[in-house]
Formats: C-alpha cells, structure tokens, sequence
C-alpha cells in the first residue's frame, strides 16, 4: 500500500512536470500506434513505457483512416483518450500529423490526388506515400483534417509537439506538379528568352518556345541519362519549393489554432545526406527539426553518425530532435543485422553530444500483419518487453541523470564545414568520375578536422559565419557572384577559408563560370585552376602540409598575383599535373583565403586540417583523449557538459584537466576509464555563473 501510495506520488510528480508547460531538455520516447491495439491494451503497453523511463510518444502519423473514416466523418475521440491515458502515465505527446498517407476513400474519389512517377504511372492505394505534393485537392484534404486536429488538440497541456507528415521523399509528374512547375520558371525567368540564354539551350536545339514544352527533371530523367544543367538544378529547387508549399499548408493551420507552447516540426527521415530537396529550406520554418538516425546495415560509423547530427543541427543552427532510431535493428537494409548490446546507447548519447534533445525509438510494438513484422521494436509481437528493452531502459536512467545539466546547453564550435545542395546536384549531375562520392568528400575534411578540432559544424554557404574561426568548403562547386561576396567578406574580416576543390566551377545557373575556379573568387584569391583532372591513379602531392597522394581527383592551379603563394606542388603524375601548383594560399584583408585543388588521402588530409585548425587559432574542447574516444562539449550559461564514448576495442582511460562531475555514476572525478563501448557524461559548472 506504501509502495503504491509512493509510485503514485512520483507519477504525480512526473505529470505535473508535462503539465508544466515548458518541456525538460532531454527526452527519450518512442513512436507509439494506439489505433493499431486494443483500447484494453492502451494501459498495459503505457505501464511498460513508464516501467522504461520513457518520456514521449509520438502518434498518429499514419492514422488518417482512424480518424476520418469516410470523408467528413471524424473520430478523434481514440486519440484524445490515448493522449489521457499517456498522461496518466506521465508520458507526453507529440502529433504526427497523417498525411504521409491518405485513406482509400480518398483516393478512390480524388484519383488527382495520386502520384504519377517519372514514367507516368499512377500510384495505387496499399502503401503509404502515394500521394501527389503539387496536389491541390490533396492539399485541402490535409488542411481540413489537421484542422480538425489542431482545434481538438491545440491547447491539450500534454500534447507538447506536432509532426508536419512524415519523411516527405517523392516527387511527382502530375499534371499538377508540371503546371505548377512551368508556372515557377516563369515567375522565376519572366520570358522565355532569358530562360533560353541561362540555360543555353542553343545547345542540341533545346530552344523552348513555349512554357509547357519544358520537361521535368531534365527531359530523359533524373537518374537515367542527363538534362539541360540549368533545367536539372531548376528542377530541384522547385521540388524543395513545392515541399515547402506542402508543408506551409499545414504549418499556417497549425499556426493558427495550436498554443505556441507546442513546437511544430517535421520528420526528415532517415538519410541525413539525401538530397532530394533542400532540407535546409524545410527546417527554416518549423520551431525545430528532426531527422531519423538509423545504422540500417553494419555498425554506428561515429564519424558519419556524428556528422550527421552536425548537418541538422546546421539547418536551423540549434539542438535538434532524433525522432526515430533503431531499437538494435531495422528490416530494410539488405542485412538488417543488430547493433551490438549498448550500441544504440552510444548512438543515442553521441546524438545528445552532437545537440540531440530527444531520442524517439522507431517503434514501441511489432506490428501483426503490418508491412514492418520483422523491425526491431521493445516490445514483441504478445507485448512482453524484447531484449533491448533493457538497454532502452538503462539508457532513459542515465538521461534523466543528466537532463538537469545539460538544460540550455549546445555544442559550439569554431570550425565550419561548407555543405550546399546546389552544388551537391550540380557535381553530382555530371561526376565526371564515379568514384566523387561528395559525401565521402567531406567526411574525409570532417574526419581529420574533427580529429584536430573535436567539434565542426556543418553550414549552409550563405549562414553568418562571423563566429567560426576557420570554413572549410570542400567541394563548393556552385558560386554566385553574391556567395562570393559574402564569403570574401568573412575573409577580409579575418576569416580563415579554405575551399576544396571543383569549388565556384558554376553560377547559379549551373553555367561554368567563366574565370575558372573559383569563378568570382579568383581575383580574391590571386590564382585560379587552369585544368582539373579525374585521376585514374593517384599521384604524389608534396608541401607544406606534408605528402601524400592526390587520390581521385587532382586540378592544377596557377598563381595570378604575386603575394599568392604556393603550398602543396603535384609530383609526376598523369603528366598535365607534374610539377604543378596543388594548393595556394593569400592573405586577404584581415583573414587568408586558400584553395585546394586535390582530393588528398586521409593522412595528407589530417596533417592539413591540422594545420588549418592551429593557424586560423581555434579552440579545441578542452579534454584531451585517446583517438578512439570521441569527446563533445555542450555549452550553456550554467556550465560544460562532456560527453565521452569509447569507440575502441578495449577499455580507455582519460585523464581530466579539472575536478568533474561525473553525472552517471555519481561523485567528484578528475578522471574517468571507459569500458568497451562505454559512456561518460561529465559536468562543470561556470563557476563565474555560481551555484544553479
Ligand atoms: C522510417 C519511417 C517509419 C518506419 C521506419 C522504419 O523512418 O518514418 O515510419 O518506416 O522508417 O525504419
């Protein structure tokens, strides 16, 4: 009787803390799908949740049959007591709203409201996102059931959050979409003439004389042969232009009839790096951002993970949510392996190191008959907790030990790596070697910067970049006269930039710029590429930085002004490049601008991005630890949080610089041994700030 008396003292506890209002900083939660259960069932599969220290449940993405029926016929009323009961367990809600996928009668009525994929087929009810985004009957359906959602839901004191849709991934080749699309080039060109000279369609004849001759996705396709350059680069900012429309749909809705003390986000889905539009451009209007961190085959890659993290947490330039991960393993990779015991801890806390402040597993319970039987979830098919629901639980203790001292807290860094969707599709357009993987590219510049730094961020071009010491751009190969400005003018006040190569090969056009790399930045720089080469083998690159290789992609520079200085020269190579300029280096106005013009292999890459780091000045973290153990750093007016993870194969000890609180296992520390895999969280307060 005591012990009840007190676990319902705590739950009041926990409770009053949702009604609160502002939500703590830390959560772990889960996707929950009460429409799929029995009611019976709510309380138990909640009981088990609260069991597991879980904080959260996202609901309703998928449950627009549930909720409407037929059209015009609702049934919130399952929600509103699914969202009563999460309460009474001391779990908040987050909303999803459904439209990643339409019921039947929908689409059956408004067959506009499908698809139609690049080869003109219409999608067919079954699966989830078979709707069209251009639609604009699709888009009043949604506006009128997420209405129905806000008003119902909008002051509900345990709904902390909504979801705009789920994962928005494909575009469509309705007439709808080409209508609009064709509408967007004129508002974007105003004649067809200036159409034709950008995009120099002179070329194979491609001259347009009218609107609706223009194709979508370059003609042959995206994928399957090349387009036009200026109409493929157009064509993908009109899909991020048309998925911010379908998402400000809502939003404007939401807006409207929910509290502002309910944050709206979306979820983008599980390839941080996809770039099937511009996802930066989707995260500025939304409170905060999402994304969805899955291993999928193999092990937790920390570097690529961590980078990631580092990517979203650029798009809005703030702490994030990881709204999905992997309870140990998925059922879509093609070997749905599990991550190892206390993997998935790491990946949830190396999250939270790199500003995560919520980590949602993906799902609660396997679904009976649904098309994801065989995804790793924490509870089994008859609803008894799986092996990881240990792990998960362990994971949700340690959280709440440290959601106290990393309230208010961000990591911050004085490096900055260049990430830019343009030139993303641009290069990857034309390759001109499939072994430029872009991304490998830049984790290449992430790993070693990471190494000498311990903490990058990953911007967008055009962000303030006043703040970072160095910017590193690795592969910016679009450059409009007005990126040049903006990026000369952070080097004149003392910025360090470094640009990578194929950099400012294009306007923003997709037009080669005429001055050769750097297009607009050559009169900066005082040198520019005269040719680039794609290496069939590597060639011996040597200099300043050190040696090495030049690896897959080489171009030969040339200085333009006496006080550009050359850096790294090619060795004998493919004959074009030996003896040649590889990287040049000038002082400009208060700050250096330099530009490398080789992709460098990884120990030629670490001695530069440690010579990059120490001479633009940076700050490292602070704590100082063996190269298996990756060390973050949130900051906050309270004080720093250090988060430790031990990716190496035996146990590592970190000597400390300073006292610490250790915050999982308790005490004052000054220094801490990692096990296998282990974790450790440890606090400093600002002592200037005093006791909290
Ligand atoms: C995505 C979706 C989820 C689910 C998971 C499975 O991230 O958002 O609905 O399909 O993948 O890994």
């Amino acid at each position: 009787m005591k012990a009840a008396l007190a676990s319902l003292m705590l739950l009041g506890t926990v409770a009053a803390s949702i009604h609160a209002g502002e939500p703590p900083g830390l959560w772990l939660g889960t996707s929950w799908y009460p429409e799929q259960w029995p009611e019976s069932r709510w309380d138990a599969d909640l009981a088990l949740m609260q069991q597991c220290g879980l904080k959260v449940v996202r609901i309703g993405e998928f449950a627009w049959s549930s909720l409407e029926p037929a059209e015009g016929r609702y049934t919130l009323d399952w929600m509103e007591r699914a969202i009563d009961r999460a309460q009474a367990h001391g779990i908040a809600v987050v909303i999803g709203t459904p439209t990643d996928a339409p019921p039947a009668w929908l689409t059956t009525k408004y067959p506009e409201t499908l698809r139609v994929d690049i080869d003109g087929r219409r999608m067919e009810h079954g699966t989830r996102r078979q709707f069209s985004y251009a639609s604009p009957k699709y888009r009043e359906l949604c506006r009128t059931i997420v209405e129905r959602l806000a008003r119902r839901f909008g002051h509900n004191p345990d709904v902390i959050g909504w979801q705009i849709g789920n994962e928005y991934t494909e575009d469509s080749y309705d007439p709808a979409a080409r209508r609009q699309y064709h509408e967007w080039l004129r508002a974007r060109y105003g004649t067809l003439d200036a159409l034709n000279r950008r995009w120099g369609t002179a070329y194979w004849s491609e001259t347009f004389d009218s609107w609706d001759q223009i194709p979508m996705g370059g003609g042959t396709g995206m994928g399957s042969g090349r387009g036009n350059p200026g109409l493929m680069l157009d064509y993908m900012r009109f899909v991020t232009d048309t998925w911010v429309g379908f998402q400000q749909n809502q939003l404007e809705v939401l807006r409207r009839f929910v509290d502002a003390r309910q944050r709206i986000t979306t979820n983008l889905g599980g390839l941080g790096w996809a770039d099937r539009f511009n996802r930066r451009d989707i995260a500025a209007p939304l409170d905060f951002i999402a994304w969805d961190d899955y291993v999928g085959e193999g092990h937790l890659d920390p570097v690529r993970n961590g980078a990631t993290d580092d990517l979203v947490r650029g798009w809005k330039r703030q702490n994030f949510w990881v709204m999905e991960c992997e309870p140990a393993f998925v059922d879509w990779a093609p070997i749905s392996n599990a991550l190892a015991p206390g993997e998935t801890r790491q990946l949830v806390w190396e999250d939270i190191g790199h500003g995560a402040d919520a980590a949602l597993y993906w799902q609660w319970r396997s679904d009976l008959n649904g098309q994801e039987q065989y995804h790793g979830t924490l509870v089994g098919p008859g609803g008894e907790p799986e092996p990881f629901f240990a792990e998960a639980r362990q994971t949700a203790r340690e959280m709440a030990l440290a959601a106290a001292p990393l309230e208010g807290t961000a990591p911050h860094s004085e490096v900055a790596l260049l990430h830019d969707y343009d030139s993303r599709w641009a290069i990857d357009f034309h390759p001109q070697t499939v072994r430029y993987n872009q991304v490998d590219v830049l984790l290449g510049y992430y790993r070693a910067l990471r190494a000498a730094a311990q903490s990058v961020d990953i911007v967008d071009p055009r962000a303030d970049l006043t703040a970072y010491r160095l910017v590193v751009a690795p592969s910016l190969n679009v450059i409009s006269v007005e990126l040049a400005r903006h990026l000369e003018a952070y080097v004149r006040a003392g910025g360090h930039l470094v640009l990578g190569p194929r950099s400012g090969m294009k306007d923003g056009y997709n037009a080669l710029n005429v001055q050769r790399q750097p297009g607009p930045l050559v009169p900066a720089l005082g040198g520019r590429v005269e040719q680039f080469y794609a290496l069939l083998e590597p060639v011996p690159v040597a200099g300043d930085w050190g040696q090495g290789k030049a690896t897959i992609w080489a171009e030969a520079l040339a200085q333009r002004s006496p006080d550009c200085r050359v850096v790294m020269r090619y060795g004998a190579g493919n004959g074009w490049l030996d003896g040649q300029p590889a990287a040049l280096t000038r002082a400009l106005g208060k700050g250096t601008i330099t530009y490398l013009g080789a992709v460098l292999d990884a120990g030629l890459m670490g001695q530069a991005a440690q010579d990059w780091v120490t001479g633009a000045g940076v700050e490292v973290n602070g704590i100082a630890a063996p190269s298996d153990v990756e060390v973050c750093r949130r900051s906050g007016p309270g004080g720093d949080v250090f988060i430790l993870l031990n990716f190496g194969a035996g146990p590592e000890r970190v000597t400390l610089p300073d006292r610490f609180q250790d915050v999982l296992d308790g005490g004052q520390v000054d220094e801490v041994t990692l096990p296998v895999r282990g974790v450790s969280v440890l606090y400093r307060q600002n002592t200037a700030v005093g006791p909290s």
